[in-house]
């Protein structure tokens, strides 16, 4: 499906780190970006990193330490397995009634998913899902800091998630910290990451085909704006060895922003075309890591797929449209790469 006349007016704009990033480094494979500092979009090169060791607990996205203390890769995985059941109650239960997706986009997918996943949660837990938190994370420490401190902590409750029940069975105020803590670190990617790779979708495909699978919608717009468009791993024995121009200090920052858009790998890289995934394999395609690579891949990617296809289905079947009037989305530098507003609005 060549991308709509409509898609095709709508210019994405990058901040400029970003723009510099891809003017200059688009199809090369190893560079240099800072004194201290490697850049590997190539596939063969990045697949070597990534498999030469794992992550250390540093340099891991959802469960590094928290506050200076470590999670143990055992609490991660129960954690994460948690909010994983809490995803799937809620898709097991009818939907609300009346949903309106209309508005100016992450920020309305990310209030609707916050409410279907963790609507029953005690206020002060929910308040972590908040937008505000994302931009500074000592606010956010604050936020925890008091809500853990505040008399009346939650008991536990049979309509709360999973994450809240384990929340409000902690006694202390250290580990009603940490335990925050954890309940911001394992639900901030539900909501604020979909809702974010929704809103990349909505701009750079719609209005879509009707015969297009929202899978496929979903699996191309992860590749031309993917939320964790780096990857960090830092300086390590290894990784010289692997390619001469890395330095024995070198940190090595992978760039699936980069590899997603290699000429040498895509057909017409920069075209929105959701069939090419009717052929590739997501977990098997070169240079395609939105979810990291397979030695360690995210941990939390089958739960974000089926809640990103039934935002896409829900937009779909609403008759919003991206807002004709919308010519242009910015990409601000930051952690999770995404168009900062996207507006849905009602035909007119
Ligand atoms: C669109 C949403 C998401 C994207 C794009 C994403 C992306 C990634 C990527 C690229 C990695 C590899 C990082 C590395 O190798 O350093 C990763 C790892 C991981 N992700 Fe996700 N992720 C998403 C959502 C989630 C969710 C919802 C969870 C669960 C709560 C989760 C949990 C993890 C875990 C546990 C790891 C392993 C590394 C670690 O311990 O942090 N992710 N993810």
């Amino acid at each position: 499906m060549p991308p709509s006349s409509t898609a095709r007016a709508r210019a994405t704009v990058f901040a400029p780190r970003l723009a510099a990033l891809l003017d200059d480094h688009l199809g090369r494979d190893v560079f240099r970006l800072e004194p201290d500092t490697v850049g590997v979009a190539g596939h063969e090169v990045a697949d070597r990193i990534l498999a030469a060791r794992r992550a250390t607990e540093t340099e891991r996205p959802t469960f590094k330490p928290l506050h200076g203390r470590s999670i143990t890769r055992t609490e991660a995985s129960t954690v994460t397995r948690t909010i994983g059941n809490d995803v799937r109650d809620a898709l097991a239960r009818p939907l609300p009634e009346n949903v309106d997706l209309a508005g100016p986009w992450p920020l309305t997918g990310h209030l609707f998913l916050r409410d279907l996943i963790l609507g029953q949660d005690p206020y002060r837990l929910r308040l972590l899902m908040s937008r505000t938190l994302e931009l500074t994370p000592k606010l956010t420490w604050s936020v925890i800091a008091a809500g853990a401190a505040l008399p009346g902590w939650p008991r536990p409750d049979a309509r709360f998630t999973g994450l809240a029940d384990r929340a409000a069975r902690t006694r202390g105020y250290q580990e009603r910290r940490y335990v925050m803590g954890l309940y911001r670190r394992a639900a901030a990617p539900v909501c604020f990451t979909v809702s974010t790779l929704v809103a990349n979708a909505l701009w750079l495909g719609f209005p879509f085909d009707d015969g297009t699978p929202d899978r496929n919608i979903v699996l191309e717009s992860l590749r031309l704006l993917p939320p964790s468009w780096n990857i960090l791993r830092n300086a390590s024995p290894e990784y010289p060895a692997i390619d001469g121009r890395i330095g024995e200090r070198d940190d090595v920052l992978l760039l699936p922003l980069l590899s997603h858009g290699d000429p040498a790998l895509w057909d017409e890289p920069e075209a929105f075309r959701p069939e090419r995934w009717d052929r590739l394999d997501p977990d098997t395609t070169p240079g395609y890591l939105p979810f990291g690579h397979s030695s360690e891949r995210c941990w939390g990617r089958h739960m974000v797929m089926p809640l990103a296809e039934l935002l896409l289905g829900l937009i779909r079947g609403s008759g919003l449209v991206v807002d004709p009037g919308q010519r242009v989305g910015r990409v601000p530098l930051l952690g999770l790469l995404g168009v900062e507003e996207v507006r849905l609005t009602r035909p007119r």
